[in-house]
């Protein structure tokens, strides 16, 4: 039964939703996690497949049209392909993606793609084995790619995008080899912008490399032309000069993107978050679980997503990171 248009007090219609199906990872990237890792949410503090099914389908009648499945890492949570198929089959989800370390991809790639996914995200910050071990803190550079081969057997799930998060002193280094990677592969680059999420809260304002910095360094070898921006879209794509492929820069940091931007997020335990910066966020959890209603529920996610955020304040003073990793987010 379609519902009115999820809308917020800004005039932006929310069409895009990310979930977290675990807030528990087998890397420890810099940028998200310690190196010791997080206290674990406990089984039943995490929604099971049917609330996440319920929560979802309730919004794609509010109009979600994007659905993308995240962490910590999905495929760490056991069966994640029973609930793709779950979610793949809710009727007005025009997308269903994917964003992982690409870990486990050699093993569940053919299940994933048989359950419904679309489109994947792999998370890659380095080429070099070393350099990609020093980032992640695990020596799994070989598996990752290994992943990633095993989908592109799958020509349907299109585009792969590979992302890079940019950070000042490391990224520099890794932007021509990024550059020809996606001009000799199949596989979309994208460098997005280090944000404070990291869980060290290790991050300062100049630990960004902004992604007009990293423009420039491959417009000196390859020269590259802007593409037209879609609607809503976090990437700023330039296709090389000379035909052979494309890279993205998402730079939420140097150039936000907040005034078009119609995304929320549920994390694993079940909070509504209207802002990847938000200090407030909506539980989900315990309505499910005291009978709420489907009117119920629809009123809750109304209201939260009615007080989403103007924009973030990463670039203003005074600015505090909010509580939770990107990890305990979701990406
Ligand atoms: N800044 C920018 N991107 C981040 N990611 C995780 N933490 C950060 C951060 N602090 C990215 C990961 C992955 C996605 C889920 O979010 O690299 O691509
Ligand atoms: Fe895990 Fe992703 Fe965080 Fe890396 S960025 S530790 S892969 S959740």
């Amino acid at each position: 039964m379609p519902r009115e248009p999820l809308h917020d007090a800004h005039g932006r219609r929310i069409a895009d939703l990310r979930v977290s199906v675990t807030d528990r990872c087998n890397f420890r990237c810099q940028y998200c996690m310690p190196a010791e890792g997080l206290p674990w949410l406990a089984r039943d503090e995490i929604l099971s497949f049917e609330e996440i099914e319920r929560v979802v389908g309730l919004m794609v009648e509010m109009g979600v049209e994007d659905l993308r499945l995240t962490g910590g890492e999905p495929l760490v949570r056991r069966q994640f392909p029973r609930l793709v198929a779950m979610l793949a089959g809710l009727d007005g989800l025009r997308d269903l993606s994917l964003t992982t370390n690409g870990y486990l991809l050699e093993r569940d790639a053919d299940a994933l793609v048989a359950a419904g996914v679309g489109r994947v995200n792999v998370s890659i910050d380095s080429l070099q084995r070393d350099r990609f071990f020093q980032m992640t803190r695990r020596d799994s550079l070989p598996q990752v790619l290994r992943g990633l081969e095993a989908l592109s057997h799958h020509p349907k799930v299109h585009p792969v995008k590979v992302n890079a998060v940019a950070i000042r002193g490391f990224t520099e280094e890794e932007a021509l080899p990024f550059a020809e990677f996606a001009r000799t592969s199949a596989f979309q680059v994208r460098f997005i912008e280090f944000m404070p999420l990291d869980a060290d809260q290790a991050w300062t304002p100049d630990a960004v490399l902004t992604g007009e910095e990293l423009r420039q360094i491959i417009h000196a070898v390859h020269p590259l032309e802007e593409r037209p921006r879609e609607p809503s879209a976090t990437a700023r794509i330039f296709r090389f000069a000379d035909g052979e492929g494309e890279i993205g820069f998402i730079n939420p940091v140097s150039e936000p993107f907040c005034s078009d931007c119609n995304r929320i997020r549920l994390t694993a335990e079940g909070k509504l978050r209207t802002c990847l910066f938000s200090m407030h966020e909506t539980d989900l959890r315990e309505p499910l679980r005291a009978g709420a209603t489907d009117d119920d529920l629809e009123q809750i996610v109304r209201d939260a997503v009615w007080r989403k955020e103007l924009k973030h304040r990463v670039n203003e003073p005074g600015f505090r990171p909010p509580a939770r990793s990107m990890s305990a987010i979701g990406g």
